[in-house]
């Protein structure tokens, strides 16, 4: 069938600035016209960005959380789990054979667990940061601003801090105690001290509309993010969200599209979330406008017990599995690893002009 390009796509391929109602029409598209926003998606990655697909390792070092997120299955109210921490060499260790596997990324994830003082982060940064150089990503949920600043002074060069979603009632309602004012003053704060921040949101929470989604879109833009995870919500059966539909392949990948079409330099991960609920779900968002996957080199025996989500990929695989399997994965869509840092285009910019 030949279906004609509407003109809200003609205004984002001629790369002009697209407002909150050319988003939501672009999530509104015909179900015909999204495979011509996918396309659109995967040009202008191709375009900024290139065809190299940057790997970082995750390593989940403990389950623990102070927080009862309703969505989430690490939330303290979950007393059906083993909770488990990882000690400083046990994370060093994943980090030294995950640059041997060639990974130039590791993500340090975690429950809020106030164990991990500022100073025992610093530290663990520090080592992993002298024994592996590689480059390190955050992702530990909200601390305060000298936590963020010892963390930084330590080496970490990015902190992951998902807003989950730009609706400030839904945002207070599945994250009880917090606000979404609150996330965003750490988002500001951790660009002050100099991270490259990323945001990112669940597409399918209950009581999130499309117009939550195009919000979610506009806030990206205007924390002007180095990274954007976007991936399904899947319900847990330990949660109170344990009944509600989960977010849809096909809503999450439009988000995703159209996080391309307006963050073109962002880096943005084909999600673990989205391949556990798709068998294609990474080589899907790696087409439309994803640019980055994160394999999970956790030691396998944790593995089991940092389940956010339930059936959750790669839960019995070693590291050296899912790299290698990944990297295929990669291969055969026509792309390649990359051999970089896979620092932010703007990041890269700053260090130049400041060495200038
Ligand atoms: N505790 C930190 C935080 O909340 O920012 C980092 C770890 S948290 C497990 C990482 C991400 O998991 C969250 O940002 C959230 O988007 C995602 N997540 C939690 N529960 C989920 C669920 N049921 N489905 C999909 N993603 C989920
Ligand atoms: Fe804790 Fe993060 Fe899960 Fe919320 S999403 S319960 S902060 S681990
Ligand atoms: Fe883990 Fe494929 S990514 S086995």
């Amino acid at each position: 069938m030949n279906v004609v390009m509407p003109e809200v796509l003609n205004k984002a391929a001629r790369g002009e600035k697209l407002f909150r109602e050319d988003i939501l029409s672009l999530l509104n598209l015909e179900p015909e016209e999204d495979a011509l926003l996918f396309k659109l998606a995967d040009q202008v990655r191709h375009q900024y960005l290139g065809d190299e697909v940057h790997l970082r390792g995750i390593i989940e070092f403990s389950n623990y959380c102070v927080n009862n997120c309703l969505y989430c299955g690490l939330r303290k109210d979950n007393q059906r789990l083993h909770r488990y921490r990882l000690s400083s060499s046990e994370i060093c260790e994943a980090g030294n054979q995950a640059v041997k596997m060639g990974l130039k990324t590791i993500v340090l994830q975690s429950g809020e667990d106030p164990f991990y003082t500022g100073e025992i982060l610093a530290k663990i940064i520090d080592r992993l940061k002298a024994e592996t150089g590689v480059a390190v990503t955050v992702s530990i949920g909200d601390r305060s601003k000298e936590d963020y600043r010892l963390m930084k002074q330590a080496g970490a060069d990015r902190y992951l801090l998902k807003h989950e979603t730009a609706d400030a009632n839904l945002f207070s309602r599945l994250r009880p105690g917090t606000t979404l004012a609150g996330r965003i003053k750490r988002l500001y704060w951790l660009k002050e001290l100099g991270f490259q921040v990323g945001a990112g949101n669940m597409v399918g929470l209950p009581g999130q509309t499309c117009g939550t989604l195009a919000d979610d879109i506009l806030l990206m833009r205007e924390l002007d993010v180095e990274m954007a995870g976007i991936g399904p919500f899947i319900p847990h059966h330990q949660t109170p969200l344990k009944d509600w539909a989960g977010g849809e392949v096909k809503t999450t990948l439009k988000v995703l599209a159209v996080t391309r079409l307006v963050l073109p330099l962002a880096h943005l991960p084909a999600t673990t979330a989205l391949a556990s609920i798709h068998p294609q779900g990474r080589q899907m968002a790696l087409s439309c406008g994803a640019n980055v996957v994160m394999p999970n080199i956790t030691p396998v025996k944790y593995k089991e017990y940092y389940q956010i989500y339930p059936n959750k990929i790669c839960l019995t695989e070693e590291a050296t599995e899912c790299v290698s399997c990944i990297s295929n994965t990669i291969r055969q869509l026509g792309r390649m690893v990359a051999q970089n840092y896979g620092h932010s285009l703007k990041y890269k910019e700053r260090v130049n002009n400041s060495e200038s």
